[in-house]
């Protein structure tokens, strides 16, 4: 079996607050389209898009019905595990036992709305942890944003060990960098000193931590202490979504703070700018020409292969 197309893993979808109770969000990711519904039980349900009976999609003009999602076109209704339960005009009654639409393991975590994507139907293998500090009063919520990029989930994961672009993408002085790649875990420990673009510096520490191919959690000290999160999914082969978003510390009145947060967006979205443009543009290296100041591109990458390689494959060694 050849590798995935797309990887194995959790992919954020959306947030919270985009799926407020009866809700239907339809998605375009994998390729594919799905839709996302909140039910009366508050819990969210991710399909398979298109109605097994004649197609149409659910997430464009389905309905919330109970704990389920009735279809646009001729009301056949779906429950959390994309089974039929209703018919509303079937005169045996009977429903055909194949009447079903695919249900994506879903997860809301840290104010974030997850699906597990795996190309052979494996059950998640692992599971995204709590942010301590999501919800907590003495840290803001999360300032968010979303970007499309033209470019690939590997481009994006290679930051992690791209030690020698800080400097000259984002204008970072790095001190210490080092790697750790375990298990479904990649990180990044690194400090240094941060010039933004407005002027001044600031002195960093940082843990960024993936888990697993796609949502990468951020823990930094510096000026004001603040947690990022940085997950991309992908639409298509060519193109994905990179969703950021910024929590800090509360060390002044809220009005400062949202003023804070909204500055260190805007620093982040034109950090993440600089780098836009490089993989718009760039080149993929299989075997790229490095020097020993790269930094672990090659133990990041071996890491990151894990994540599209078929069932067995992980004895035949990455
Ligand atoms: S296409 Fe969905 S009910 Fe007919
Ligand atoms: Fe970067």
């Amino acid at each position: 079996m050849s590798p995935a197309t797309y990887a194995t893993g959790w992919f954020v979808v959306a947030t919270v607050d985009e799926l407020p109770p009866r809700k239907v969000l339809p998605l375009r990711y994998f390729g594919q389209r799905l839709v996302a519904f909140r039910g009366d039980g508050g819990a969210v349900s991710v399909l398979d898009a298109h109605c097994p009976h004649l197609g149409a999609d659910l997430g464009v003009g389905g309905k919330v019905v109970e704990d389920s999602i009735r279809c646009p076109f001729h009301a056949w209704r779906f429950g959390a595990d994309g089974a039929c339960v209703d018919i509303p005009y079937c005169a045996s009654g009977k429903i055909p036992p194949r009447a079903r639409v695919r249900a994506w393991p879903a997860r809301e975590r840290n104010g974030l709305v997850f699906v597990w994507h795996d190309t052979w139907g494996r059950a998640p293998s692992y599971e995204i942890p709590e942010i301590p500090e999501h919800g907590d009063p003495a840290w803001t919520p999360w300032t968010m944003s979303l970007m499309t990029i033209r470019t690939a989930p590997r481009e994006i994961i290679e930051n992690v060990a791209d030690r020698a672009h800080f400097p000259r993408v984002h204008n970072t002085e790095i001190e210490s960098f080092e790697n750790v790649f375990t298990a479904h875990m990649g990180i990044q420990r690194s400090s240094g000193v941060a010039y933004p673009r407005g002027g001044g510096e600031d002195r960093f520490a940082l843990t960024a931590t993936y888990f697993g191919p796609a949502y990468q959690v951020t823990e930094m000290e510096s000026f004001l202490p603040n947690r990022l999160i940085n997950a991309h999914t992908p639409i298509d082969e060519h193109s994905l979504h990179l969703r950021f978003g910024v929590m800090l510390k509360k060390m002044a009145s809220d009005e400062k703070m949202a003023r804070y947060a909204q500055g260190y967006t805007d620093n982040l979205q034109k950090g993440f700018g600089e780098d836009v443009q490089i993989w718009e543009n760039k080149a993929w290296r299989d075997r790229p020409m490095l020097c020993d100041g790269d930094g672990a591109i090659g133990a990041l990458r071996k890491w990151y292969r894990q994540f599209y390689l078929p069932p067995g494959g992980e004895e035949q060694g990455g």
